[in-house]
């Protein structure tokens, strides 16, 4: 369940109260340490031990060395299935933070607190945990809820500009799979500042929850939220292997930027629709370099896409803007069309 805090995560503490939690254990990186946690130490039961945790900042830190590692510091300070975890950061903190909680004596509770607009809008809602592995992205990890979210805007005001726009590419994401409204509103928006986009972070948060409840497990209709992921997750971790990680919202701005000319390739949409498309997507992100990759080798690295089923790639494609179709094959040509198309730009 998701709260919205204007109020500085107003009921967090009776949260505790009401769950007594015998430990509390705080997730951060050095940034939330900073930024964040005091913000939070006010709203903690003083009577209940709490301890920090703290891991570097960074995608590359989503890894099973840090799982074992926080779960030895767990079984250390004697956690067990009453401590809760509170995860204080961005989707590293949550994905990794979620999928300790959800694995440590078989799963203890964990709230998300999330800090950049990509884990308010993305990581931190529905339940998905999870590591990288040889440069896979997310290729371990649980479906497993958190007791609660808690989105504190404010927390925006610090955040870097290339964290918000990496964040702003999800959004835009929910506009175009599912509310064609959402999209004309993020679209209108000139400059990406965290006062123009506060106001429809909770469309975005409603939009994912609805699919979420739908479809915890990603059986059907969550896939939609896959649109721009296939081709744009080959590309992150590509980056990743070569030690040299991009923001996750520029590889999907570039995914859905690839996957957009694709729907088109499969006759799903008009030349003016993608072109529309297209050029709001392209005002707010400038092109990346993926020509220092071969086509076929982001090809390649899709075939071993975790959504895939007997070594088939699904892709979620678009309709209409506000309407994306799941489970869609695309012949090996036209996937490699979209990925030579996203070159030439
Ligand atoms: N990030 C896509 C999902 O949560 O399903």
């Amino acid at each position: 369940m998701v709260s919205f805090s204007d109020n500085e995560f107003s009921d967090l503490g009776l949260y505790i109260t009401n769950e007594q939690p015998s430990q509390v254990f705080v997730l951060v990186d050095k940034n939330t340490r900073k930024f964040c946690l005091p913000l939070l130490q006010k709203k903690l039961n003083t009577k209940i031990p709490t301890e920090i945790i703290e891991i570097k900042a960074g995608e590359k830190e989503k890894n099973i060395v840090n799982v074992t590692r926080l779960w030895e510091t767990l079984a250390k300070k004697n956690a067990d299935r009453k401590s809760l975890l509170i995860n204080l950061g961005g989707g590293v903190i949550s994905d990794l933070g979620g999928f300790i909680a959800s694995t440590y004596k078989r799963g203890i509770p964990f709230i998300n607190i999330p800090t950049t607009l990509l884990s308010m809008c993305d990581a931190a809602i529905g339940g998905k945990t999870g590591i990288d592995h040889d440069f896979y992205k997310n290729i371990i990890g649980t479906f497993s809820l958190a007791e609660k979210t808690y989105i504190y805007p404010k927390f925006l005001e610090t955040l870097p500009f290339a964290e918000l726009r990496s964040g702003f590419a999800e959004m835009l994401k929910h506009g175009l799979v599912a509310d064609a409204s959402h999209w004309k509103d993020l679209t209108r928006i000139k400059n990406l500042e965290w006062q123009n986009i506060e106001p429809l972070i909770k469309t975005s948060v409603k939009i994912k929850e609805r699919i979420v409840d739908a479809d915890p497990r990603e059986e059907n209709v969550r896939k939609k939220l896959n649109f721009g992921h296939t081709i744009g997750h080959a590309v992150e971790s590509l980056f990743l292997k070569r030690k040299n990680p991009i923001p996750h919202g520029e590889a999907v701005a570039m995914g859905m930027i690839a996957e957009t000319h694709l729907s088109y390739l499969e006759n799903l949409i008009s030349k003016e629709q993608e072109e529309d498309i297209l050029t709001k997507i392209i005002f707010f992100y400038p092109k990346i370099n993926i020509e220092i990759f071969k086509d076929i080798e982001i090809y390649n690295v899709m075939l071993n896409d975790k959504k895939n089923t007997r070594r088939k790639i699904n892709f979620s494609l678009i309709k209409n803007v506000g309407n994306c179709i799941y489970n869609q094959p695309a012949s090996k040509s036209n996937v490699i069309e979209s990925i030579k198309f996203y070159i030439s730009l």
